[in-house]
Parts: C-alpha cells; structure tokens; sequence
C-alpha cells in the first residue's frame, strides 16, 4: 500500500518544519538557519541545523539527517506511511491511497483522537454550565479555580448518570472502548466509564487529547480514576501539562515536575507556567527521553517525604544518561504545590527558585539540627550517614566537595572524613572520634615540612612519633615514595588528600621546635601508657622506676637549644624500642 508521490510532496511542502521540530527541540535563530540540541544524540552544545526553506536538517554531531518525514519517523518512531499520516493530519491534508485498507490503523487513532476532543469539549461545558455540576464548581472554587482557570485547563465534569455522555457523542462500540471512554454492559449496552468526578483532560505535547484524570468529589472509589493506556495513550511517555507549558520551559531551560494535576495548575497559577505531572504513574526513562528535548534542568516538587525517599541511583542514572541536572524544592512538610499555591504562594516561588541538587537536598536534611557545638559523638555519627548518601554518587568530583561541606559543618578535618568515605557500593566506616577533634599540631606540622623541606627533617622522623592513624599513613606514603606526587598515588583517598592540602601550604614553623614538640607528646604518651601498664604488671613497674628519670629529665632538654638535637634522638631511639618490643 502506499500514499500517492503527489500528497507526499503536498505533505513536505505544506509542513512547518521549524514549528513541528520546537515540539521535539528547542530552536533558536542563527542567521538563516535554525539551531538547537540534537534529539538523536545526547550533547551540550547544539549542532542540530534545520533549514527551514528547504525543510531539511543536519546534526553536525551524530550525522542525523534529512527532511521533514525522516525527522518524524525517527523522534516517534514511526514507519513512512505512518509518519507521512501524521504530518497530513496536522496540515488538514486528506491523503490518497493506492490501497485503501492498509491505512485502517491510522484512521482508528485519528477517530480516537476525535472523540476524545468531543469529550474533551462535552465535559467541559457540562462543568461551566450545568445544573448537576454546581457541587463541582463549588469545590473548583473552594480551591481558588475561577471560571478562567478552568477554561485554561479545560476541566469539565463528568456527571452522575450511567451513560450520559454516551448517549451524547454516539461514538461506535469501538471508539468508546478503545479511548477508555466508555464500556459495553453485560446487555450490550454502552455506559459511561467516568461518573460524577472532576474531569482533568490530559493532551499530548502537540495538544491532542489522549485520556483523562478523573477527581471524586465524594471520596467514593479512588481518589483519582484515570484513563487506562489506549493506542493513542502512553502513561510512561505523557506528561501533563506538557502541551501548555513547552514554550516557558524552553524559555526557562528548567522543567518543574510533579505528581499531580492539581500541582501542575498551581504552578501555573503562581507564575510558573513551566511545570508537568506524571499521570499516576512513576518517573520513568520514557519521560526523560521526552523532557530532555525541552530543558536541560529538572525541579522536582515533589512533597517532601516523597522526594527524600526517591531512588538516589536512579536520579543519578538519569542525570548521566540524559545529560540532565536534576533539582529538588524543599516542600514544608505535608505540603504538595497544589496546596501551597493556595495557602502560601511565595513559599512555593521561593521553594522552587531555592531547588538544590538531590544530593545537597538529603544532606540537608540529614546535617538539619547539628552543628559544632553538639559533642563529637553524635556529630561522628551524623557524618557516617551524610558519607553513606555522597558515596552513592558516582562522580569523584562531586563527592569531595560534599564531604567539604559536610567537614565544615560538622567540625572535621575533610581528610578524616575522605579516609572513611568508601568506594562504591561499599559500607562507609564509622567516624573514628576519639581524636576526631584534635586541633592541628605538630604531627600536621611535621607532614608539611616532611614535603617542603626535607632536607631539615626528612632523616629525624620515624612512624613513632606519629600517633594519628591518617598522619601515620601520610608520613608513610611519603617515606616511601621517591617524590610528592609519587605518595600522592600510592596512599589511600585520605591521606593523598591531606597530602595534596598541605603541598600548596606552607610551613609556619622552625623545624627543630616542631621536631621537639613532637618527641614531647610521643613521649608524653608513652610515659602514660607505661605508668598505665605498671599498675598490673611487676617488670612494667621496674622498667618505668629505670627510665622516668633519665626521659623526663631528656624531655627537658628538648627545650635546651644546645641539647634539643641528641635529646631527641635519644628519646626517639627509646620510642622505637618500645614499639619493636611491642610488634
Ligand atoms: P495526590 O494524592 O497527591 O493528589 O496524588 P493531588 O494531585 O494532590 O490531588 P488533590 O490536590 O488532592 O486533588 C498525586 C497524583 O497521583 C495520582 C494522580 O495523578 C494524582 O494527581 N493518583 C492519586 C492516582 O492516580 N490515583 C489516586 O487515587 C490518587
Ligand atoms: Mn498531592
């Protein structure tokens, strides 16, 4: 079967390429031609061409071309004679056939479509003019909806009778139930599926109708019925509002998605016309590949518990698939827009103008409440759940400046928290606290003079004048390494990071007094630990009577200009005994 070659021409000819393609892209005027972000490929830059005289396009990214007919074949997945179908059917063209059954399937869903504009048109003046509909126009406008707002939207009402608008459109058995409209009863006879409910037609991205959203007033059955999926219906690839609101989300580059029909009116209404609802189903991939044509920036208000709960690895997916970034509003508890536009419009504005990144949205939520004065263990504890939700995110980059963040806020040192931030997929290790709030002393200072003058101290320090475990791994990265960026690859996330810190800064202190300052607490805690262990044990007690005198009096003499140096070695000497009696 085929179309005849003259109404194909027709069809090319009489299609504006420019406006059909702004339904699929974003296109902006460069001279004669008209530019925007390829929809065959994802990219940043726009290098898809369209020249609207000869009703051609070009992608100078993925090769993608041709004309008006390929464009919709390949964006709606169309075959020819489909596609060829539906461009006539936008430019009011009848085609001929050579065979005329074979174009029975595109007729169908233009009869579809048909009577969903009837019923579309029927409902909607029952709502504006009906006696039975006055309880929906109370309610409407209990809601602040005047006679505008519904037009806008062209809400209607679905009144209460079995078959009322059946017995109206008088559309074939067929067309009733394949639109979702309507059913046969068990006498065959048509009935109406939509009974005393606030109808919310729902159109597709070219302003079609496709099914409806239907609101009980009385909280008899669901709260929403909703169309069921039908040839001319997808739930996963529909989007509503998305017929209204495309020219301001591609002015905004930003798309506000939310749950409900009502939500998406009180965007608009509180001057954001920008915003879609998924139609009582799920986000999914389907409505990326839609909106991702449109804006490059997705807000979503969702209510608040609900966003906190979304999947986490699925936003970041979507966002690296798609090339997306992905916002979330921070809702009031409770509150969904629909409902704040109503009670608190500027909430709402400031709600969305104030959307951050989904990761800074949980943080947020989880640091809410701490700060640096709560005592280290519950701060430690907060940050093990803030390093849960940043190791999820797949990008390095991205991970380190949230656990900045969450260094300042809660009083760590960022290393301290990099060392125990895991690679994906792994458990974060709890926070050690016991020296978590130690403020920098001597073993930071060592580190830095260890990189920039080695020459000073490279031959004095030894793995036991380091207490910290992150210090340690540091000092150790770089004893055995032959140069800086050589310990920077070989140690661990936190100890190269703290590395790389203290490479660009630089050492405020004298080498000998920092030495000296280190041997004295390296001391200070062995002397302790010493004393500790004399309490229980005989040879302990006699080993500390042997040396208290000779350290203590040797810690002295670190401060002695003319003795620092041997004292120290002495008393490093008697740590690294110690430690290898102790191994
Ligand atoms: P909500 O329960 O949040 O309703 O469901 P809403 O949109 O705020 O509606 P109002 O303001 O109370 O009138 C959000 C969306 O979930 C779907 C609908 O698409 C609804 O808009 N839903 C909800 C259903 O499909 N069925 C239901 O029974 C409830
Ligand atoms: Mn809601």
């Amino acid at each position: 079967m085929a179309i005849l070659d003259e109404d194909v021409a027709r069809v090319r000819a009489e299609t504006d390429f420019v406006q059909l393609a702004s339904e699929h892209v974003a296109l902006k005027k460069v001279g004669r031609r008209w530019t925007g972000l390829c929809p065959f490929h994802a990219e940043k830059s726009p290098s898809f061409t369209v020249n609207a005289e000869e009703g051609l396009y070009f992608c100078f990214g993925c090769q993608a071309k041709g004309d008006v007919i390929t464009f919709v074949r390949e964006v709606e997945h169309l075959d020819f004679v489909e596609a060829v179908e539906r461009l006539a059917s936008r430019a009011n063209i009848q085609l001929r056939y050579d065979d005329a059954a074979a174009s029975k399937d595109r007729q169908k869903r233009s009869k579809l479509h048909e009577a969903m504009e009837r019923a579309v048109e029927w409902y909607h003046q029952r709502l504006l003019s009906a006696p039975d509909a006055g309880q929906a126009r109370n309610y409407l406008r209990s809601r602040g909806y005047d006679g505008d707002v519904v037009r806008e939207f062209k809400i209607g009402w679905a009144p209460e009778g079995w078959d009322e608008l059946a017995r109206e459109l008088k559309l074939p058995d067929d067309v009733l139930t394949d639109t979702g409209l309507g059913f046969l009863n068990r006498r065959n006879r048509q009935q109406d599926a939509f009974r005393g409910r606030v109808m919310f037609p729902i159109f597709d991205a070219s302003g079609k109708a496709v099914a409806f959203g239907g609101r009980t007033l009385t909280g008899d059955g669901p709260k929403y019925k909703n169309s069921q999926e039908t040839p001319i219906y997808s739930k996963r690839r529909t989007l509503y509002g998305l017929n209204w609101a495309k020219t301001d989300i591609v002015q905004a580059g930003e798309v506000i998605v939310c749950e409900g029909y009502t939500d998406v009116i009180g965007l608009f209404r509180t001057g954001m016309p920008r915003a879609v609802a998924t139609c009582g189903t799920a986000l999914a991939d389907e409505h990326f590949h839609v909106l991702k044509n449109f804006a490059r920036r997705v807000v979503l208000a969702y209510d608040a518990d609900a966003a906190g709960q979304a999947a986490a690895e699925r936003f970041y997916e979507w966002e690296k698939r798609y090339e997306i970034d992905i916002a979330v509003a921070g809702m009031p508890a409770g509150s969904d827009p629909g409902e704040l536009a109503l009670r608190d419009p500027d909430r709402l504005r400031t709600a969305i103008s104030e959307a951050r990144p989904f990761l800074a949205f949980r943080l947020e939520r989880v640091l809410a409440g701490t700060n640096l004065r709560a005592p280290v263990e519950a701060r430690a504890r907060v940050a093990t759940r803030a390093l849960e939700m940043i190791a999820e995110h797949p990008s390095d980059v991205v991970r380190r400046e949230y656990v900045g963040q969450v260094a300042a806020t809660l009083g760590f040192e960022v290393e301290r928290l990099l060392m125990s931030l895991p690679a994906p997929g792994r458990k974060v290790v709890p926070i050690q606290t016991r020296r978590a709030a130690q403020a920098e002393g001597p073993e930071i200072e060592a580190l830095r003079l260890a990189i920039h003058q080695p020459e000073w101290v490279a031959e004095r320090l030894e793995e036991v004048l380091f207490a910290d475990e992150l210090h340690l791994a540091a000092y150790r990265a770089l004893a055995e390494a032959n140069e800086l960026h050589e310990a920077i690859d070989s140690a661990d996330p936190g100890a190269a990071a703290l590395l790389q810190r203290l490479a660009v800064e630089e050492p405020a202190a004298d080498p000998d007094d920092v030495i000296a300052r280190l041997v004295e607490q390296a001391v200070d805690r062995a002397l302790a630990e010493l004393e500790s262990e004399a309490k229980a044990s005989e040879e302990r007690f006699a080993e500390l009577a042997q040396v208290t005198g000779w350290v203590k009096l040797a810690r002295e003499q670190l401060r002695e200009p003319g003795e620092s140096i041997e004292a120290a070695n002495r008393l490093v000497a008697w740590l690294r005994e110690r430690a290898e009696e102790d191994a």
